[in-house]
């Protein structure tokens, strides 16, 4: 089997990416828009995002050097600046995180988690927050996340991931 190494995500990932994207979400549950046309879409919202050096979004894949096999990304976003204690001033949010049915259970959502994590660490955030699948939750714990007692969440729509 071909090495599997994590790197940041480029410009010239976006079709992949949204192919991903578009597998993963129908992984659970139907496309309410063409496959084409969501493709077009999400692909073009990724090429802007994933650029390299892009702000406030990053994105790792896992990458065999044939094709992509999986995906995290993150989104820093800015708290209110804060004259007491030492306190760091992002948040980063965790989302699209995926690995292809066929990887699973092999370590590398991990791996690809803890990059991120990693990163979200040196760039000094302080809350690292995301929705956790019912199947994830044991790797989120794994990985140092806890649930909070302190978050309240308004929910206007069904569960987006
Ligand atoms: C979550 C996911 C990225 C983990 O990738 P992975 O390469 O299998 O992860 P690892 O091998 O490092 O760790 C295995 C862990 O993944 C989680 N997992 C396994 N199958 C899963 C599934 N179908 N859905 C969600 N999580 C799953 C479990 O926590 C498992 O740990 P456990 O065996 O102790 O229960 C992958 O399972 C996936 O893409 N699932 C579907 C999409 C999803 O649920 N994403 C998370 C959104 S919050």
């Amino acid at each position: 089997m071909a090495r599997v190494r994590i790197r940041l995500a480029k410009s010239s990932d976006s079709h992949a990416l949204a192919e991903l994207r578009y597998r993963f979400r129908t992984e659970t549950e139907p496309a309410a828009e063409t496959k084409p046309r969501f493709l077009r879409r999400c692909a073009s919202w990724m090429k802007k995002r994933f650029r390299s050096g892009a702000y406030p979004w990053r994105c790792w894949v896992l990458d065999d050097g044939k094709q992509l096999l999986g995906h995290v990304c993150v989104q820093l976003f800015e708290k209110i600046p804060n004259p007491v204690n030492d306190e760091p001033e992002l948040h980063a949010y965790i989302t699209n995180f995926y690995v292809v049915p066929e990887m699973r259970s092999q370590g590398l959502g991990k791996s690809l988690l803890n990059k991120a994590l990693s990163w979200c660490r040196a760039r000094g955030t302080d809350a690292v927050i995301l929705w956790a699948t019912p199947g994830s939750r044991s790797l989120y714990r794994r990985c140092g996340l806890v649930e909070p007692t302190d978050i309240f969440e308004l929910r206007y729509l069904s569960e987006k991931i």
